[in-house]
């Protein structure tokens, strides 16, 4: 076989064979296909599309190019719940535990912050001496033992997806829906889970500007799932706004204690019972959207969920006082708000912008190798719908710096608008499920 002659067939519109598709991926594995053919081909595969047969043979290569972690000696079925990327997207945080404590084991594979958008990982690395990295016997064993284990996606977990993400990011390919749907479900699968809730970001903070393209995702998402024997099931979420109060890595820490000792935001709680309920439903523990809301406020209002969590950041090496004393976690020297420019209601956040602007206090990486600074990031005083009086604070700075400060408030104050009405059609924070 011959890589030009792939290339040629993608451009022109054909479809690959299984064969082809195999061939492929252990060429991008083995480092044996040169860069500049493999970003040629996404570029073909960009505009040109595949069909549903290719992405799931493409997903099932991918996922096969690596470990492959086998969940079996935990009891079933182990239900991942995935987000394609958001800011302020703590839901993983506030979720695990509850899940856990509702006798589902939750054994995830978490990543790091990929551009504007926040990483599991990193927000819990916050959590002073909290190791992200289990080896896989640690990882069964304390799933076994708490019901709750998560780790940073291993480097041998699908290799051929690293190192396709990496030559897309460089060539203008990441917004490839089949690419996408190919990417996220090949580490699913590979992380071993029986089932998949997946929550896919809609709007301007989200890799899915608009609603017709995240069904297209999701759709095809789903169906790579179920085509695997997987049960599967996608959550359409807004990201118009950035979610929840906090977006910085340990100020997100702290939402979520306090949402796990009961001050919930309204939006962070509606996603997460969302959420959380088709993960009990796909898990077989509750048989309806009432019944698993319900369920889930009870552990959460009790008090079980915070507990949970204390108990999954003790086994992880991280420092438990942290859930009564979240002052313990890093703090910024330089705390500033921002006031509102006048009377009214607050109309919009611009949910990328803000990403940006924590990206730039030093909460993301700007490169792969950059270090984040746990301590910094934003934490919204008001959201959409909001009154707000002139002067009044609409946002807190957290920055590592005066300067730094400065230009985060300047541009926060360009990423909200204040108006005089309060926005007559607010964005829903639930478009819909594709089951
Ligand atoms: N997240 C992934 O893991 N892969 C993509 O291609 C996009 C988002």
């Amino acid at each position: 076989m011959q890589m030009l002659g792939l290339i040629r067939k993608k451009r022109d519109g054909g479809e690959h064979s299984p064969g082809e598709l195999a061939w492929l991926v252990q060429g991008i594995t083995s480092g044996r296909l040169p860069d500049y053919q493999v970003a040629a081909w996404c570029m073909a595969v960009y505009f040109q599309g595949m069909s549903p047969r290719e992405v799931k043979s493409f997903t099932l290569e991918m996922a096969a190019s690596g470990e492959q972690l086998d969940l079996s000696a935990l009891p079933q079925p182990v239900i991942d719940k995935h987000s394609s990327g958001g800011v302020g997207d703590k839901t993983t945080l506030v979720l695990a535990p509850l899940i856990a404590a509702a006798g589902v084991p939750v054994c995830k594979m978490s990543g790091r912050g990929l551009g504007h958008t926040g990483g599991t990982i990193d927000k819990l690395e916050s959590i002073t001496g909290f190791r992200v990295e289990l080896s896989r016997e640690e990882f069964i064993r304390q799933a076994r033992a708490i019901g709750i284990a998560l780790t940073a996606q291993s480097e041998e977990l699908c290799p051929a997806d690293k190192i396709l993400y990496a030559l897309r990011d460089a060539t203008g390919t990441v917004e490839s829906i089949p690419l996408i749907a190919a990417s996220i479900m090949s580490k699913k699968l590979a992380g071993g889970a029986g089932g998949f809730v997946l929550d896919v970001k809609v709007g301007n903070g989200a890799f899915m500007k608009d609603l017709e393209e995240a069904e297209v995702l999701a759709q095809l998402m789903v169906a790579i799932g179920k085509g695997t024997g997987k049960e599967t099931v996608a959550v359409l979420t807004g990201m118009d706004q950035p979610l929840g109060r906090a977006a910085g890595n340990a100020l997100e820490v702290r939402e979520a204690i306090a949402f796990l000792r009961g001050e919930t935001t309204p939006d962070l709680l509606e996603v997460s019972l969302a959420l959380g309920t088709q993960m009990l439903k796909l898990a077989g523990v509750v048989a309806s959207q009432e019944e698993g809301r319900e369920k889930l406020r009870r552990l959460l209002f009790s008090g079980r969920g915070l507990e949970v969590f204390a108990q999954w950041v003790a086994a992880q090496g991280g420092d438990p006082r942290v859930v009564d004393k979240p002052e313990l976690l890093p703090a910024a020297p330089v705390v500033r708000p921002v006031f509102s420019p006048g009377k009214g209601f607050v109309g919009g956040m611009a949910a990328d912008l803000l990403g940006q602007v924590v990206t730039d206090l030093g909460a993301g990486r700007k490169r792969k190798e950059d270090i984040i600074d746990p301590a910094v990031g934003l934490v919204f005083r008001k959201k959409p719908g909001e009154p707000v009086e002139p002067g009044e604070p609409l946002v807190e700075i957290h920055a590592r710096t005066e300067k730094q400060a400065t230009e985060a408030g300047r541009a926060v104050l360009q990423a909200i608008k204040v108006t005089p009405e309060p926005p007559s059609f607010p964005k829903p924070l639930i478009y819909g499920y594709v089951v």
